[in-house]
């Protein structure tokens, strides 16, 4: 069993999911943990940071993560499963293949709401970690069947005035999988990315998001640093294209955050469980 799937979820568009799904795996792939990295987007924005464009360009449907969703396929992970060129990570692919099944209504989507989750289930004695990368409409099916198939949610938002809107709709999202389908979900928090420290109106907004949703947001802001951009464009996750930077470091902070909120939710759920038991 992996010991956790963890999903990037945000309403807005081009707020840092992908970028930070690409780190995240960096982040816990040089910890020693065997990471597989989910892309759920038509876009395959995770999977061309991995591999460039032209790969993304040249996958058939059967080597994407469509093949999960296709009723008339059935999803070979030998295929599906790509090494990347750094150890330890893996990507199971997405591309424009992908965007016949960005269908609404997910509820009415019978078992294919759960394809990410069996298809995770038939692989992940081979991974310590699953990251999930999503697109940004969160109400259609690529987005909810990551929640079905993950025990943990976490948002990166950017210091503006709607993003921290878009957060009330996360978390909406998040309570309808919670009860329509996934009741093993947490919701970990948000945390602030692409802060630039100069500007007063950023650290206004950082300060209005903290009064809002209080310890929801992790204490790590990821600043604005372009190191961030440079790894990207070097197809690496920041602690692997520079270790010692700023960048990575603070990918390091954030990540030990998570891990323990995980372990504090954990136990959590096995005193209740006990109590219930
Ligand atoms: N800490 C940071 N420092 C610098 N730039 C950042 C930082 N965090 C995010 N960004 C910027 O935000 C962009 C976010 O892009 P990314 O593709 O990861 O977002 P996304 O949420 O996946 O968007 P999409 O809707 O396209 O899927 C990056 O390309 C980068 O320019
Ligand atoms: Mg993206």
């Amino acid at each position: 069993m992996a010991e956790f799937v963890l999903t990037l979820l945000a309403k807005k568009g081009g707020v840092g999911r992908t970028m930070h799904t690409q780190n995240f795996a960096g982040g816990f792939a040089e910890q020693g943990f065997r990471v597989l990295a989910v892309d759920l987007d038509s876009q395959g924005s995770l999977t061309a940071n991995f591999f460039g464009d032209d790969f993304v360009d040249q996958l058939q449907p059967h080597e994407t993560v469509a093949a999960l969703f296709d009723d008339h396929r059935e999803p070979d992970p030998n295929i599906l499963i790509r090494q990347t060129a750094i150890k330890d990570i893996y990507v199971l692919p997405a591309s424009g293949h992908m965007e016949r099944f960005d269908l609404p209504e997910p509820l009415k989507q019978s078992e294919r709401q759960f394809a990410v989750r069996d298809f995770l289930t038939d692989v992940d004695d081979y991974f310590d970690v699953v990251l999930i990368d999503t697109p940004p409409n969160i109400s259609n099916l690529p987005a909810w069947s990551a929640l079905m198939a993950s025990q943990y949610v976490m948002t990166p938002i950017q210091p503006q005035k709607n993003p921290m809107e878009a957060l009330i709709d996360v978390n909406v999202q998040v309570s309808n999988a919670i009860a329509h389908g996934n009741p093993n979900l947490t919701y970990l928090g948000c945390f602030v990315t692409n802060f630039h420290i100069r500007r007063a109106i950023q650290k206004t907004l950082e300060l209005r998001l903290r009064q809002l949703y209080g310890p929801q947001v992790f204490n790590t802001i990821l600043k604005s640093r372009p190191t961030y951009e440079e790894a990207q464009f070097h197809y690496k996750p920041v602690t692997h294209y520079r270790p010692k930077s700023e960048a990575a470091q603070l990918v390091r902070e954030l990540l030990v955050e998570v891990v323990t909120r995980i372990q504090t939710s954990t136990t959590m759920m096995n005193q209740q469980q006990a109590k219930a038991g």
